[in-house]
């Protein structure tokens, strides 16, 4: 299954370069995937599917594991590409893909039931991302939000929210002109 996962990711890889599709760099993806890896998520949630790219490089460290993915996408293009490459990828059976508005989809995603949360998606709605993710997070796991320092401009309200509610966060540069933000939870 490694080299299914592994060709369908390079084959993205490349097209998304030359089509500008917005995919994680490949710092980030490395980032992720080891953080992943490392701490042995269980069940992800993602907030942005695009084609898949992303989800991909999470699943190929994680089939061996039991893993599962969620992620939601309201563009039926790439909700499709995103089905097409999960089956290209023979991962189809480890995730979930959620075509429609995030904004809407996310309360109805059980409480407490993802030990990761990737949130990728329109950034000027990161803030209420995160605040409707939050009840979905175990206790003790980590949101982590995309492109927080090249656009952080757009995400309105997100610093002032983290600050002003006291939570565990940290701003890491990933590559030469962006970085993530990592949210803990905390255990009470
Ligand atoms: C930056 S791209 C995601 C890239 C992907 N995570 C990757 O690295 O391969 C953002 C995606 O989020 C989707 N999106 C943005 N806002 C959304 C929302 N409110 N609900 C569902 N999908 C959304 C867009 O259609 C777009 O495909």
């Amino acid at each position: 299954m490694k080299k299914q996962v592994n060709d369908v990711l390079e084959r993205l890889r490349v097209f998304g370069i030359e089509n500008s599709v917005p995919n994680i760099t490949d710092e980030n993806a490395e980032f992720l995937t080891n953080l992943v890896r490392t701490n042995w998520y269980k069940n992800i949630l993602e907030i942005g599917t695009a084609n898949w790219y992303s989800t991909i490089c999470f699943a190929d460290s994680l089939t061996d594991l039991g893993w599962h993915i969620t992620s939601i996408e309201f563009s039926i293009l790439s909700h499709n590409q995103a089905i097409d490459n999960i089956k290209k990828a023979g991962v189809e059976n480890y995730c979930k893909l959620i075509h429609g508005q995030a904004l809407d989809i996310i309360p109805t995603l059980e409480d407490g039931a993802y030990d990761f949360i990737f949130i990728d998606g329109m950034k000027r709605r990161s803030i209420d991302f995160l605040q409707l993710c939050w009840p979905k997070l175990v206790q003790g796991w980590i949101v982590v939000i995309d492109d927080v320092i090249k656009f952080r401009h757009k995400m309105v309200g997100l610093y002032e929210y983290v600050e002003d509610n006291k939570l565990n966060y940290e701003v890491k540069q990933i590559d030469e002109d962006d970085g993530i933000m990592i949210i803990k939870k905390p255990l009470i």
